[in-house]
């Protein structure tokens, strides 16, 4: 198997065999010895283009990048780049590109920017988050950390939880659950339903969280903030925000091996005082994050 020059766009490519390929080789480079691994990507630049706000995303592609030997360029914010001029995504990417780069690693607000920019580029682009759409990389990231905690994800019952709508690590996720044979609940404000798109095998839809956790006695619940910044109409965000928060209460009757996941960053969905729980592990999925974009960097560099 290679990604080799290969663009990682949307979770809806996925097979068992790439998030299989890419959950190993990030195993393998947890374990190789450091200095194999400052050689990796030696000599390699990788652009890194934020138009949006990011903590992990960014931060852990560049650690990815650095720890495997490579140099990296780019920006944190659309207005500290020439956009604010007027620049298309176009001629920004022609830019980079013709900097030396050998990927692309880009979010951008607009659904479908990375695809744009993946037509345009001749070097491999890979979706760090477009719009409302896709977060392809975090899809992978999600799943390395179930089989991690569960050693499989075949059989097991996982509920997606939250702003189903707007929220793109939802999208690829359930997209990447399609490639195993689990069972598939999501809980979401009527308002904030997971559109049909992503929608593909049979998925237990609820609306109340509690009914659902009951419903689905999951081993996985990924929790989801409301995406605040995607609502056209603020007020529309304010008849939503704090629908479902995740406490002790609603943990009563659960298994004992629930493992509770989320992309980051929290808001207010899951009370603090879970932190402290065997469920909890939203800081692990996000740290492993890290290995598993050197895994994707040094999968698609060529
Ligand atoms: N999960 C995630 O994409 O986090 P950031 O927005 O901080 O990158």
């Amino acid at each position: 198997m290679t990604l080799a020059g290969s663009d990682i766009l949307s979770a809806s490519s996925f097979s068992r065999k790439v998030l299989d390929f890419i959950h190993n080789e990030t195993d393998k480079l947890c374990n190789l010895d450091h200095k194999k691994r400052q050689e990796l990507l030696k000599g390699k630049l990788v652009a890194l283009l934020f138009f949006e706000p990011s903590t992990r995303t960014r931060a852990s592609f560049t650690v990815a990048a650095k720890t495997l030997g490579a140099a990296t360029v780019g920006f944190s914010s659309g207005t500290s780049t020439s956009e604010t001029k007027g620049e298309s995504l176009h001629d920004t990417i022609k830019m980079f590109e013709g900097y030396g780069s050998d990927v692309i690693v880009m979010r951008h607000p607009r659904d479908g920017a990375a695809q744009l920019a993946a037509d345009v580029a001749s070097i491999p682009v890979i979706n760090a988050g477009d719009g409302k759409n896709q977060h392809p990389t975090q899809s992978m990231m999600d799943t390395y950390a179930i089989r991690k905690r569960h050693n499989t994800i075949d059989g097991l019952s996982v509920l997606l939880v939250g702003d189903l709508k707007y929220g793109r690590a939802a999208h690829s996720l359930i997209q990447a659950l399609y490639c195993y044979d689990c069972t598939i609940h999501v809980a979401s404000p009527e308002s904030l339903r997971m559109p049909p798109i992503f929608l593909k095998k049979q998925v237990h839809e609820h609306t109340d969280l509690e009914e659902a956790i009951k419903a689905a006695n999951p081993d996985v619940i990924y929790m989801t903030r409301v995406q605040k910044e995607r609502f056209p109409d603020i007020n529309e965000y304010a008849k939503v925000k704090g629908s479902y928060v995740l406490n002790r209460k609603l943990l009563a009757k659960i298994k004992p091996t629930l493992q509770i996941l989320h992309p980051l960053p929290r808001v207010d969905e899951i009370d603090t005082r879970i932190d402290a729980l065997p469920y909890a592990g939203y800081f692990i999925q996000a740290a492993d994050g890290m290995p598993v974009r050197q895994a994707i960097l040094n999968a698609v560099i060529a």
